[in-house]
């Protein structure tokens, strides 16, 4: 679908733009000293863009006039059925994730660290001895992939599979919304599938974790189960593999702070917390449910909402020197994973997936830079990271 060209971003903004996609970052800068909501009649009912930290902060914690029933912004609605607790408001919400709590608590998650190590490294082993890979699809785009794959107990095999589908539930609707629901139709049948078979054989990871979970002493209905699968694999994946991606191509194009962390290898937990903040790479939406007005813009009912925790993450008035990435940073209260009652269930899991792969990485190839003459790919819409990222390891004579 052709999308025709933007003149006045803060009138018509798309969030699909080529301009957008291949640097938000000065498009944002420049647009804050003049506005600090864009608008947009290209999406259904029109859509809000709040630029500033306080706007995201008052949205994301506001559910009586904000819903999460939609979550992003298109053109038209998609018939993309409830991934709970994401697109649950309360008073659903609260315990749909808290069903979810125990499984993504810290302790839970650290003694994923071997593991996590073993994928890392096994796919780095495939990578031994070349000059010239992708860090993007031949690294970044598959560690998550495995870590969701071992907590479901699903077939790792079927990789290729789950990012198709994840591919065309994100950017590939945007172009085919038919893609989309095909995608949503065949992941549902997957795991309902898988559902039968952990009722006959129970295993320990979480598909019949959830099939023993329960809501007010009942049973979770399979409907629910699906949904919270598919947002696991959705929200799990792409997610990580996008700051996974996003924080090796900035180490690939600052030689400095490649230096630093091969040298400091201690600064590495808080370069992640910088890698999140500037270069979040998700952005949610909302609905607006009842008229409202909040930095003294009026959202009217109806209309959706782009929740940019990335242009947050850049305000000025939140964060000094928002666009210079300070891989020591001291004060780094970051929204990458958002705000409110919806924040991220999966931070200490994609946390420990970003410290282990960049460790792994650095261990195994300290000096690399972008290829010559790359052209690094950038995914569109509201989850960015780089889906090409061509690098070279340059060796060192001894
Ligand atoms: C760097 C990686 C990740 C980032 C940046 C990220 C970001 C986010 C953000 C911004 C939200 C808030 C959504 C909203 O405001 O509506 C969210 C929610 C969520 N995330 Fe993540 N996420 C990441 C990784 C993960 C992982 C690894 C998992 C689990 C496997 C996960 C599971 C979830 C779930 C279940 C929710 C919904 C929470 C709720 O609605 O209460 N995420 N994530």
């Amino acid at each position: 679908m052709s999308r025709p060209p933007v003149d006045d971003w803060s009138l018509d903004f798309d969030h699909f733009d080529t301009q957008w996609t291949e640097d938000p970052f000065q498009l944002w800068a420049s647009l804050r000293r003049s506005c600090s909501v864009l608008t947009s009649q290209r999406f259904e009912d029109g859509a809000f863009l709040p630029l500033t930290y306080a706007d995201v902060h008052a949205i994301a914690y506001d559910t009586e006039h904000f819903s999460s029933k939609r979550i992003v912004v298109r053109e038209q609605k998609l018939p993309i059925k409830g991934m709970p607790p994401i697109t649950s408001d309360p008073p659903a919400h609260t315990p749909s994730r808290r069903i979810l709590l125990p499984p993504f608590a810290p302790q839970e998650v650290q003694k994923l660290e071997p593991r996590i190590r073993g994928i890392a490294s096994t796919l780095l082993d495939d990578l031994e001895g070349r000059t010239d890979i992708d860090a993007a699809v031949e690294y970044a785009q598959h560690l998550p992939v495995h870590v969701i794959a071992h907590l479901l107990r699903i077939d790792a095999s079927k990789a290729d599979c789950f990012r198709t589908w994840i591919y065309a539930l994100g950017t590939g609707s945007v172009h085919n919304p038919e893609a989309g629901i095909v995608a949503m139709e065949e992941m549902s049948a997957y795991f309902l599938d898988n559902i039968t078979q952990r009722r006959a054989t129970p295993d320990d990871g979480l598909i019949s974790y959830l099939i023993t979970a329960e809501i007010e002493g009942k049973p979770l209905t399979d409907q629910h189960i699906i949904g919270t699968l598919c947002l696991l694999l959705v929200a799990g994946i792409e997610t990580t593999w996008s700051a996974i991606g996003a924080s090796l191509w900035h180490i690939a194009t600052h030689a400095d702070d490649r230096h630093r962390l091969v040298a400091e290898p201690d600064l590495l937990p808080t370069a992640i917390e910088e890698f999140l903040r500037a270069y979040a790479p998700v952005t949610m939406a909302r609905e607006v449910v009842a008229d409202t007005t909040v930095g003294g813009c009026p959202y009217h009912t109806g209309g959706q909402v782009l929740l940019s925790y990335p242009a947050a993450n850049r305000d000025p008035e939140k964060f000094d020197n928002p666009d210079t990435v300070i891989i020591d940073r001291a004060h780094n209260p970051h929204a990458a994973f958002g705000l409110g009652r919806h924040r991220c269930l999966g931070s200490n899991l994609a946390r420990l997936e970003l410290r282990v792969a960049l460790e792994e990485w650095l261990a195994r190839f300290p000096n690399f830079e972008l290829a010559p003459d790359a052209h690094v790919v950038w995914s569109e819409g509201q989850l960015r990271g780089p889906k090409v990222l061509p690098v070279r390891i340059v060796q060192i004579e001894d």
